[in-house]
């Protein structure tokens, strides 16, 4: 399959939005990593409805929304009518998971869960057939640039295993302290979907992107090691 980059627009630059949205669709990137943050399921508040809206208008970027706020369920409605494309919520944040992946699916959006690091792999178990992507956090979720915890690549080599062995079509996300550097070692234990947020909006976006583009198609046309 396609390898997806997903920009988490945490790192970029809230006063001049719309030219980074330019810059990175003019760079092949189809898809946008939204946190939002509540200051209670993680310790930092970040975005929100308003924004989410706000930037609808301004892009066609397909929005990946990463919900990191307790009770999520309580929520799902607003962000699809605030233009989320894919509404993804922690395990550890809902009380009934099944409830909140039916609601997303019943507002018509794709639906994604995502567990913390300390999360073991099997308690997605029940979730992998429901879903159509599950992100990995590799950092604490709360803030970017933090570094990667490297046990995370096994977490996506049996989170790869647990989704082919189901049958189900789950996208693999990864997200957190994502760079060119590891970026390959994350492919090649089977995530599809990579969030990067100061990897690509340090510096030059483009040439960011391209960086990754690289690492992808090397990937795809079965010349890594
Ligand atoms: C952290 C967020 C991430 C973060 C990634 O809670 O979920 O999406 O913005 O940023 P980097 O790529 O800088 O680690
Ligand atoms: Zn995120």
């Amino acid at each position: 399959m396609q390898h997806i980059l997903s920009p988490s627009l945490l790192s970029g630059n809230f006063a001049c939005l719309s030219p980074q949205f330019t810059e990175l669709s003019a760079s092949g990137v189809r898809w946008l990593h939204l946190d939002v943050m509540d200051g209670v399921f993680v310790p930092n508040i970040s975005m929100g409805l308003t924004v989410i809206s706000s930037i609808r208008k301004a892009t066609d970027l397909f929005f990946d929304t990463h919900l990191m706020i307790v009770d999520p369920i309580r929520y799902i409605r607003d962000f699809a009518d605030a233009g989320a494309d894919l509404i993804n919520f922690h395990l550890e944040a809902a009380e009934d998971p099944e409830a909140v992946i039916r609601e997303i699916r019943a507002v018509g959006k794709q639906a994604g869960i995502t567990i913390k690091p300390g999360t073991p792999v099997e308690a997605l178990r029940p979730y992998v057939n429901l879903v159509d992507l599950i992100l990995i956090m590799s950092v604490e979720p709360g803030f970017g640039g933090q570094s990667y915890i490297p046990a995370s690549t096994q977490k996506v080599a049996d989170l790869r295993k647990m989704i082919d062995e189901s049958g189900s079509h789950a996208k693999i996300e990864i997200d957190g302290g994502v760079t060119p550097k590891n970026a390959e070692e994350i492919l090649l234990a089977g995530a599809d979907i990579l969030v990067a947020g100061s990897a690509v909006f340090k510096n030059s976006i483009s040439e960011n992107v391209k960086s990754f583009s690289e690492i992808f198609a090397r990937i795809e046309s079965g010349d890594a090691v």
